[in-house]
């Protein structure tokens, strides 16, 4: 049906195998010195993973300039990813989309860092309906209408939203774990780089954060092409499809309809009952 299902959650068919998911899942191992961004996709991922690199290079540029995006963080359950991992010496950088009941269970021993960033689920569903139908990873919709619903139900790459999030927040508390969101990322820029480096141990100097601040802005990213998906190849992509597509909070303002918006806070209150609503930077 246009996806690949593992452990009853619906994944990409290109570039992921049944096989290396449960390998990944059950075998990989987290190191105390590594650092794991943890998303739902959408949320901001690429984003991140440009600010991180640019921190561990002190603001220089040259790493983001010579290196694509997801070499620099493989994605951990995708083919090649974790054993591309394995091969790396010292503090590693990864990326997963994994949900909080597959991700490998090596994670809760160790010291690693975690960063969880989120989205307002709204813009997270408009931004899916575009990258999905742009990309060739699985089955498109055909109306943003047919999308909302799968999205309601879960029926998108690595399932539900709502369970997504409730499965990582229950890592919240812990030291290891920083929590974060794409709207304060783009609300206060410096403050939560500023955070992200305090988390990480890092020091920068003044100008070496203005540089990491200038160089992971959206304008920035979306002229390198080795962040911007230029590089991706069409077996996986329609051109001219970028991952810097409008970057934006609210977007799913233009587009989800009165009533689209208010049978999503009807499921969003049922499903996120429970948590404190200071928890999420969205109304
Ligand atoms: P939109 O489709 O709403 O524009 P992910 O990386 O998790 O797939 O998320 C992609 C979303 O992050 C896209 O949202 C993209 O535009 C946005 N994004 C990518 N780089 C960004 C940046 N440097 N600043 C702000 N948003 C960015």
């Amino acid at each position: 049906d246009g996806y690949l299902w593992f452990e009853g959650l619906p994944f990409p068919v290109l570039n992921y195998s049944y096989e290396v998911l449960k390998e990944a899942c059950a075998q990989f191992v987290i190191k105390d010195e590594d650092t794991v961004l943890v998303t739902y996709p959408k949320s901001g991922t690429h984003w991140l993973v440009e600010i991180l690199s640019l921190i561990h290079s002190n603001g220089d540029t040259k790493w983001i300039r010579s290196v694509p995006l997801w070499d620099r963080s493989p994605w951990l359950e995708t083919n090649g990813g974790y054993k591309r991992i394995n091969k790396r010496e010292g503090p590693r950088l990864m990326s997963s989309h994994l949900p909080f009941h597959l991700f490998p269970k090596s994670l809760f021993t160790s010291k690693a860092k975690v960063i969880y960033i989120m989205r307002n689920p709204k813009d997270v569903l408009v931004s899916g309906y575009y990258q999905w139908n742009m990309t060739k990873l699985c089955k498109k919709s055909e109306s943003l209408e047919q999308y909302f619903q799968w999205f309601m139900q879960g029926n998108v790459h690595y399932g539900s939203w709502f369970e997504h999030i409730r499965g990582w927040m229950s890592m919240r508390d812990r030291e290891n774990v920083l929590l974060l969101s794409y709207e304060e990322l783009q609300k206060n820029p410096r403050s939560t780089i500023e955070r992200i480096c305090q988390f990480l141990g890092k020091k920068l100097t003044p100008e070496e954060l203005d540089s990491v601040i200038k160089n992971s802005s959206f304008q920035v990213m979306k002229q390198n092409k080795m962040s911007n998906f230029e590089m991706v190849s069409e077996t996986f992509i329609t051109k001219p499809f970028l991952i810097t597509r409008k970057g934006i909070c609210g977007d799913w303002k233009n587009h989800l309809t009165v009533a689209q918006a208010e049978a999503f806070d009807k499921v969003y209150q049922e499903k996120m009952a429970g948590f404190p609503k200071e928890l999420f930077p969205w109304e």
